[in-house]
Parts: C-alpha cells; sequence; structure tokens
C-alpha cells in the first residue's frame, strides 16, 4: 500500500469507526514517534480520545528508553487520555492497554499472554508492548498518553537479528496475513471498554481480567526494579497492578515496576 492510499484509507476508516473513546484521528505515513507527537498534542491541549496512528515509525520507543523497531506492517498508535481518576490509578493504564491488546489477538485465533506489567506474548514470545507516559500531580491525572505497538504483518528479516528468538508477529503465527484495518477497530473498542470500566471506578473487574490473560501469576520469577534485584514467586497484583512477590521466608514485596524474568 502506498503513503498516500494509507492516509486516505485510513481517513475512511476513522469516518466509518463508531466509539465513544475516539474523538480524532491523526493519521502519519512515517512518523518518529505517535507518544512523542501526542506529548506535542497534549501541551497544545489536545482533548481525551485524540489518536495519533502511523504506519511506520522512525524512532520508535519503548520502556526504559528501548528501541521499538516499527516497520511498515506493525500497528503504532498513542492515545491521549485525561482521566478523572487518582493519580495512583494511573499504574492500571499499561495493564489495560495490555489487556485490551491480549483480548484483540486472542479474538484473531491465537492465545496470547501478558507477562506483567505489560508485554503481550505469543508462545513466550513478544508480539506486542505498551509505552506509558503521564503527567500527574498530587491530586489528580493531568494527562496521558498511551501508547500500543503491535507487530501484525511483520517478518521476522524485518526484525533486528538480535530480536528475532524472543520477539514474533501475528501474521508469523497464524501464517497469514492480517486485516489491519478489522484488528485495529477491535482493539479501539476492546480498549474503549475497559478504559470505561476505569473511568467509572470498577478497578476490580479489570484486575480479574489481566489475571486471567497473564501467564505471570504462580511463576517464579526474577524483577529488575529500579530499587535492586527481587526474586520469588508472583502471587498477585494489588489494587493499582502493582506486583506482589513472595519469596521462600513468605515475606511479600509489592512491585511498581520493572522487567520481569521468568524463572
Ligand atoms: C515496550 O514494550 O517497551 C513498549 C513499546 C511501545 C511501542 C509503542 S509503538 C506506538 C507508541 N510510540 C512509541 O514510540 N512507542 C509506543
Amino acid at each position: 500500500m502506498s503513503k498516500n492510499n494509507f492516509i486516505e484509507e485510513m481517513r475512511d476508516f476513522s469516518n466509518s469507526l463508531k466509539t465513544k473513546l475516539v474523538k480524532r484521528l491523526i493519521i502519519y505515513d512515517e512518523v518518529s514517534s505517535t507518544n512523542v507527537e501526542g506529548k506535542k498534542l497534549v501541551k497544545a491541549g489536545a482533548e481525551e480520545g485524540t489518536v495519533i496512528l502511523a504506519r511506520s515509525q522512525k524512532k520508535g520507543r519503548g520502556r526504559f528508553d528501548r528501541i521499538w523497531v516499527s516497520p511498515v506492517g506493525g500497528l503504532y498508535l498513542s492515545i491521549v487520555l485525561r482521566p478523572k481518576q487518582h493519580p495512583k490509578k494511573a499504574s492500571l493504564l499499561p495493564l489495560i492497554g495490555a489487556l485490551a491488546v491480549s483480548k484483540t489477538i486472542n479474538h484473531f485465533g491465537v492465545t496470547s499472554k501478558i507477562k506483567w506489567p505489560n508485554d503481550v506474548r505469543i508462545n513466550e514470545k513478544k508480539v506486542a508492548g505498551i509505552l506509558v507516559e503521564s503527567e500527574t500531580d498530587s491530586k489528580e491525572i493531568l494527562s496521558i498518553v498511551l501508547g500500543i505497538g503491535v507487530n501484525l504483518n511483520i517478518e521476522n528479516e524485518q526484525l533486528p537479528k538480535e530480536l528475532r528468538k524472543t520477539t514474533t508477529s501475528l501474521s508469523q503465527e497464524l501464517k497469514t496475513t492480517v486485516d489491519y484495518q478489522a484488528f485495529l477497530k477491535d482493539l479501539l473498542l476492546n480498549f474503549g471498554k475497559y478504559y470505561s470500566l476505569f473511568q467509572n471506578g470498577n478497578f476490580e473487574k479489570i484486575l480479574i481480567e489481566w489475571r486471567k490473560h497473564s501467564d505471570t501469576l504462580g511463576r517464579k520469577v526474577k524483577i529488575l526494579s529500579p530499587s535492586g534485584v527481587i526474586e520469588g514467586t508472583a502471587t498477585d497484583i494489588d489494587e493499582n497492578g502493582f506486583l506482589i512477590v513472595t519469596n521462600d521466608n513468605y515475606k511479600r514485596k509489592k512491585i511498581f515496576s520493572g522487567d520481569c524474568i521468568y524463572l
């Protein structure tokens, strides 16, 4: 599909899209990073439901300042949110993003699982990731830019060598091309559904669903967190999405963020 075709097709798509969440869809053929664009729009006062979508990214960004390789064929978007919830609840948003992606992938016929907090994987290989960038003060969440990257129709050879063993795409798993617009529509609808539960304070429903979609709980894990390395069994997530790790002496630790490694 050529550059102009992509933009035109996505414009038609956006006109036919009926979701409560999406208020405005900004479409790029190529952009540095949809999250960076999202943050610029936030500064300019963009409303909740502004979505930035790109066919490819030159400088896709992952968690912990990593690079998110973003060739044509993947799905790259960021959503501007202005939730009316306490700032301590912002840590649930990455989980909601992962849940919406996992649910959508499963609908397309492949079982995906979430590795805490928000890596979506098929057969233990990463297929999607979420990057949430938030601005909060002590009382409220001011803005959120929630970025979603999905390896949709990507060949292994399009990825750098070092990622090929640990990464997959939906098309590789299904052995067929995935309908980009159908996937995007389903994803936005699923995200909208979980986001309204979030806005209504229905956190427990989200947590129940996340637990069902995750393969982290019950596993022996090693967490590389900003405050050090923690090892133990992942026993649960708490009301804010923090991981609870219990060590051999039954001491429980709550972990806010970090890289989770299955042992
Ligand atoms: C991760 O798993 O490390 C998170 C990856 C998030 C990638 C998406 S792609 C769309 C949005 N724009 C970015 O630059 N990053 C996110």
